[in-house]
């Protein structure tokens, strides 16, 4: 890459460590300062590079429908160790497409609706034995059930010994990813098994291990099951091959990595919002009961006021608040030429937060959404263009029917007053205590006699 010269990007907040701190203790707080200071776009010096940040939709659209072969991966080093080096996320051009077409399928349409069943049965059983009085927190409620429902439904584990099994590995495995491997590359050697590069890799090398003995169980019946491993396995390339083994292990760490904390996250947003409006909460119990009771999966996922809450949810907080496109070759955006080697970062969080488009943009306002279409350009919590999150429609539904559950059994209530501050976990946001909630009473299958069924 060429060497850059600040004078040729945008101005931005000074300094290298600080802005990155600052990033990390309070996005929300120093996003907003900076925009309000700098205008679109700014400039941040992160470790890894350059980062041009801007929300402003015609550059947002101009970067989303650009060619992207002419984009490299920001940073490919720091997440290369938790998903393995044949991960969509880290493939760029024809090889990203040809990966794409591959994955896209399973997350769509009826296959995708297939996974319905899983996800109610899985929140119900996660808060059958909660009882009045009980207290819990939302964000462990919610990783909970998003970790399950993708080791049911990605990885296509059946039975709940197995599902236990998946579950500690994985937990080892995401335990074991220390931030410092991350931001020190020097730190990313085995030192005769001792330190933390060294566990690791044996906690990704004990994951990686379960996965293969996984991807051996499914493959004799992969043609008659709908989980998504069994669809890769059947998956061919245009060319007719199938995927490897070594690329299908690398894809399911991918989506485990990209699909389960996010998920959970917005679900722990969501709930943290609608226990914090009265209104809001009653209009969508409301809704949800006048399904009545045994509604289908594709019924509650119908609602649109639950929609909305989902949309809303992710429009306040959007758990990746950036995604970045790296420069291989320069590229004008709103009539400034940028340079090869530097990263233009849409900046989702200031996005969703601009007034032109969201009317009193910190408010928790579900009905906006009932209102009015955004553009793509304008909310996007997924991201955008050939890169755009393969999981969007299956996290949607997820969350729908993961909210509606627990709505539909529990009545629930905030232990805290105040809104909780968003902090940096990873690259994600999340609400600071995880959202500690108690129980006050059931009202769900048992109140309504009938379960909510797929
Ligand atoms: C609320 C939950 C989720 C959010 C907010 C989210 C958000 C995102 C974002 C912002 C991107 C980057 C898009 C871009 O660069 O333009 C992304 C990529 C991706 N997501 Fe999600 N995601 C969620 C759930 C999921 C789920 C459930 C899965 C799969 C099980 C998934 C799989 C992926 C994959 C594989 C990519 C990489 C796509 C590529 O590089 O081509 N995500 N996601």
């Amino acid at each position: 890459m060429p060497r850059i010269k600040r004078s040729s990007l945008p101005p931005g907040p000074r300094g290298r460590l600080l802005p990155t701190i600052h990033l990390l203790r309070d996005p929300l707080k120093h996003f907003a300062k900076w925009a309000a200071r700098y205008g679109d776009p700014f400039t941040v010096v992160s470790p890894s590079g350059y980062l041009i940040e801007t929300w402003d939709p015609e550059s947002v659209r101009a970067l989303f429908t650009a060619n992207h072969d002419a984009f490299a991966v920001f940073g490919p080093e720091t997440i290369e160790p938790l998903i393995g080096a044949r991960s969509v996320l880290l493939l760029v051009g024809q090889e990203h497409r040809r990966e794409r077409r591959l994955l896209g399928p399973p997350f769509h349409g009826a296959r995708m609706r297939a996974y319905g069943e899983a996800m109610v049965e899985t929140t119900r059983a996660a808060i059958a034995g909660l009882s009045p009085g009980d207290r819990l927190v939302g964000m462990e409620l919610t990783q909970s059930i998003s970790l399950e429902i993708i080791i049911r439904t990605v990885f296509g584990v059946a039975s709940a010994a197995d599902v236990d099994v998946h579950k500690a590995t994985i937990l080892a495995a995401i335990e074991s990813a220390s931030p410092l491997v991350f931001f020190f590359p020097w730190l990313r050697h085995e030192f005769g098994g001792i330190g933390p590069y060294a566990r690791l890799k044996a906690a990704q090398d004990r994951f990686i291990a379960l996965l293969r003995r996984q991807i051996a169980a499914v493959r004799p019946r992969a043609a008659e099951r709908e989980d998504i491993l069994s669809m890769m396995l059947e998956a061919r390339y245009d060319d007719g091959a199938p995927m490897s083994d070594a690329a299908i292990v690398d894809e399911l760490r991918t989506l485990l990595l990209a699909g389960h904390e996010t998920t959970a996250l917005s679900l722990a947003w969501a709930l943290d919002l609608v226990h914090r409006d009265r209104a809001v909460y009653e209009r969508l119990v409301a809704e949800l009961d006048a399904l009545g009771p045994a509604p289908s999966a594709e019924a509650i996922a119908a609602a649109p006021f639950l929609e909305a809450v989902c949309q809303e949810t992710l429009r306040l907080y959007p758990i990746v608040l950036e995604v970045m496109r790296t420069l291989t070759q320069p590229l004008t955006l709103a009539g400034r030429v940028l340079p090869a080697g530097a990263t233009v970062a849409v900046n989702i969080l200031l996005a969703h937060r601009r007034p032109e488009a969201y009317p009193d943009p910190e408010l928790f306002r579900p009905q906006r959404f009932l209102e009015r279409t955004f553009s793509p350009f304008e909310f996007m919590p997924f991201g955008g263009g050939p890169r755009r999150c393969v999981g969007a429609a299956f996290a949607l539904f997820e969350m729908k029917l993961v909210l509606a559950t627990i709505l539909r059994e529990l009545e629930l209530e905030l232990e805290l007053q105040g809104p909780p501050t968003p902090v940096r976990r990873n690259l994600t946001m999340a609400p600071k205590g995880g959202v500690r909630m108690r129980v006050r009473r059931r009202r769900g299958a048992s109140a309504r006699g009938a379960a909510v069924a797929p």
